[in-house]
């Protein structure tokens, strides 16, 4: 799938954009500051409905205006979809799919599909667990509406259950009714660690592959799941945890807890792996989602890199760019780089400044 049009109106300091984008490479380059981030998020935001830096809307918004607008046009193998995103400073946001308005966000799943990579994203190892939980949900929510639903459950369900935790400290007879959060817990808490199971292991594999051709087959990747619980133990890890949970006011055990780990020759990477090691085991990640995208949907995603070249040496950029070529890949940079001018001729070339996107010829 490709993006072949994007407009943007008031959003953040980009006042108005109508860009056309190639299906292959398309370069955004300027100085800091200028409005590239910008645009990736506006695409980014087309395909999940929210922005990758922000869970705040208003923020997306120019500062001197009320409403910001993005409309992107996907055109897929056989389909062609229209994206309107209409975001309010004083009501909740409008998200329209050709013309007609969406009840919920996950509706818009699928319909575009991103893979965004960034330099927060080569910390993707070293960072908490959190980042990597993130890492599956953000993926597993656009390949399946399924997921997205369980997930949102759980976390409701979640919130209900702690709040009663933290009032079963006043009143201890409220704890007779726990049990109607904890079997809904466990409910879609069981549906998510099974989703997360199945493509960590998909991951692994195709990540293991990239970066042994990365590495010139010298390193091993692994990549495994940690469930903080396993979907049989669940419910009686709760029953376990209870006093402690009581006291803290807080659920201690369950998926939002878990955890991927990264190991390169059998050692764990985020204690052992040197920088480029953690660099090149997460585009290794990066890289295998591309693929799993591509297997489960039949179509390739777009793929956003946010000034992620400068953050590679010379053969990890060389990789990644020979790795995107049947892709729609927008990649913003400050300057061209080097492993870049080889593919300039085939691209699309835009200079940002100061919220203007301007396409040289
Ligand atoms: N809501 C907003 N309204 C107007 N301007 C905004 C808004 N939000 C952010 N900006 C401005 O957008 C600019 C940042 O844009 P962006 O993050 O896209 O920069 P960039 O070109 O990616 O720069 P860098 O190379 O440093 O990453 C900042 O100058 C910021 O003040
Ligand atoms: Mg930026």
């Amino acid at each position: 799938m490709y993006v072949s049009t994007l407009k943007i109106g008031d959003f953040r300091n980009i006042t108005s954009a109508d860009v056309e984008l190639k299906k292959g490479i398309n370069i955004l380059y300027g100085q800091n500051a200028q409005g590239k981030t910008n645009f990736l998020e506006s695409l980014y935001i087309c395909a999940t409905g929210r922005s990758h830096r922000t869970k705040f809307d208003s923020q997306l918004i120019n500062f001197d205006k009320k409403e910001a607008h993005i409309r992107a046009v996907v055109e897929k193998n056989f389909t062609i979809d229209k994206i309107d995103v209409h975001i309010k400073k004083e009501d909740k946001k409008g998200i329209a799919l050709n013309g007609v308005p969406l009840k919920k966000v996950g509706d818009l799943f699928g319909v575009l599909h991103t893979v965004i990579f960034s330099p927060e994203d080569l910390q993707l190892i070293k960072s908490s667990p959190g980042e990597r939980r993130k890492f599956m949900d953000i993926e597993l929510c656009q390949l399946s509406n399924v997921y997205y639903y369980n997930l949102q459950q759980y976390y409701k369900v979640l919130k209900q259950r702690n709040n009663l935790l933290k009032n079963i400290n006043k009143n201890p007879a409220l704890k007779d009714t726990l049990f109607v959060w904890d079997s809904q817990l466990v409910e879609y808490g069981t549906k998510i660690i099974e989703k997360r199971q199945e493509f960590i292991e998909k991951i692994n594999i195709a990540a293991s592959k990239k970066h042994s051709e990365i590495t010139n087959f010298k390193e091993n990747l692994v990549i495994e799941y940690k469930p903080n619980v396993t979907t049989d133990e669940f419910m009686s890890k709760l029953e376990e945890n209870l006093q402690k949970d009581i006291i803290l006011g807080s659920t201690s055990k369950g998926p939002h807890k878990d955890d991927v780990s990264f190991t390169i020759n059998d050692s764990e990477v985020k204690i052992y792996g040197s920088q480029g090691q953690q660099r090149t085991a997460a585009l290794s990640a990066k890289l295998a989602e591309i693929e799993i995208i591509k297997e489960e949907k039949g179509e390739t995603p777009v793929l956003l890199l946010d000034d992620v070249l400068s953050e590679l040496d010379e053969k990890r950029q060389y990789y990644l760019l020979e790795s995107i070529k049947d892709i729609q890949t927008v990649i913003t940079c400050t300057g061209i780089e080097d492993s870049i001018k080889k593919y300039t001729d085939k691209s699309y070339i835009f200079n940002v400044e100061n919220g203007i996107i301007k396409k040289l010829t």
